[in-house]
């Protein structure tokens, strides 16, 4: 008998850890129940691209202003209903665009195999491919698994994401707080090196007088992008973080940035601060370490805090949870 409680003692690490592995995200979750999962997205993240260039932009920021807010989960692509308030209408995800693409992904999906891949897990999927179109890092593996969300965290949003004047010491503790190190934040703020800044979100560094951190001669150009201190919130005003490659992920991010072209106050300050500095010129000096760096920082990201097993659903639709 106390043999036998022994050998029980013994198992129970042994079940518990069975358990706990079949709950936790893993490569090629869905090997066999949807075969051609990763490749159906692979495909159409490709041809969405081509159609409209700037879908592999918004993946990215997409992915950053989804696993941020709590969890890798969708909960960035319900929109106002069912007593939910979207997250997209916070002022933190001002000038977020192309979301109903995610739609065009999961129509292919629930085609081959229905009620099976989450939104959440392609929210993830998404954004690694669509670095291949920007000439981002070559390929990262990625665990699936994830589950959808049946709830928004609207009232939540600005507590996770930072502001773009907000303190390098408070983003700094803010991606610390989920994992993500010094050198890892320099690195993800390298997706500034693709796509634009609305006018809203410079003016108060051009007027009334210019911020000293910003090239003279830059501060020229911008202000002709932004004529008005106070822009229409409406109009499509914007200047693009690189001028050079605007549809490239590379380090000419870190070149702009030390030559006092920085766009945001949260980019200037990753020069400013000694903390992030160093960074800055390494990356500058070489991409493929910033490549590295944002690929590994891409990752834990993508694993923050993620709905697995039993928990959340597997969406319909991804802009509705399916109790609607
Ligand atoms: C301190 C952290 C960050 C702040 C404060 C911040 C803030 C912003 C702001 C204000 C914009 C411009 C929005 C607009 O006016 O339209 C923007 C754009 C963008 N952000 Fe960030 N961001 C941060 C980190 C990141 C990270 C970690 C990523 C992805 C890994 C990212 C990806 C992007 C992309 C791709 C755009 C361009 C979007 C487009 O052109 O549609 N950002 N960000
Ligand atoms: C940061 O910008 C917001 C607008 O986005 C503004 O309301 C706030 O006062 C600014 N904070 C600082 C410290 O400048």
């Amino acid at each position: 008998m106390a043999n036998y409680s022994r050998f029980l003692l013994l198992l129970l690490p042994l079940l518990l850890h069975i358990h706990s592995v079949r709950s936790e995200l893993q490569l090629k979750y869905y090997t066999k129940s949807c075969p051609r999962a990763e490749d159906i997205i692979k495909e159409q993240v490709a041809t969405l691209y081509h159609k409209h260039g700037n879908t592999a932009v918004s993946w990215i920021r997409n992915l950053f202003h989804d696993c941020m807010v709590k969890s890798c989960d969708a909960s960035l692509y319900l929109d106002t209903a069912n007593g939910l308030e979207s997250e997209k209408e916070t002022p933190r995800n001002f000038g977020m665009r192309n979301f109903k693409y995610i739609e065009t992904i999961k129509q292919a999906l629930e085609k081959e195999c229905p009620n099976t891949v989450s939104c959440a897990d392609i929210v993830a999927l998404s954004a690694r491919d669509g670095l291949l179109w920007l000439g981002g890092p070559i390929r990262i593996e990625m665990k699936t698994g994830r589950k959808d969300s049946k709830e928004t965290y609207f009232s939540e949003v600005e507590k996770y994401l930072p502001n773009h004047n907000d303190s390098m010491s408070s983003v700094l503790s803010r991606f610390q707080s989920i994992g993500i190190d010094t050198e890892g934040t320099v690195a993800l703020l390298g997706a500034h090196s693709v796509g634009r800044v609305h006018c809203v979100n410079l003016v108060h560094r051009l007027y009334p007088t210019v911020d000293p951190t910003i090239d003279p001669d830059y501060a020229k150009y911008l202000k002709g992008r932004c004529t008005s201190p106070n822009p229409d919130p409406e109009a499509v005003l914007y200047s693009r973080f690189d001028r050079e490659t605007t549809m490239i992920l590379d380090n000419i991010y870190y070149k702009n940035i030390l030559n006092k072209k920085g766009l945001l106050i949260v980019d200037q300050e990753l020069v400013t601060d000694p903390n992030t500095s160093p960074f800055v010129v390494k990356m500058a000096a070489d991409n493929n370490y910033f490549h590295q760096q944002f690929a590994r920082a891409m990752l834990i990201l993508s694993e923050n805090n993620p709905l697995i097993g039993d928990q959340g659903e597997i969406r319909k639709v991804c802009r509705y949870v399916n109790s609607a």
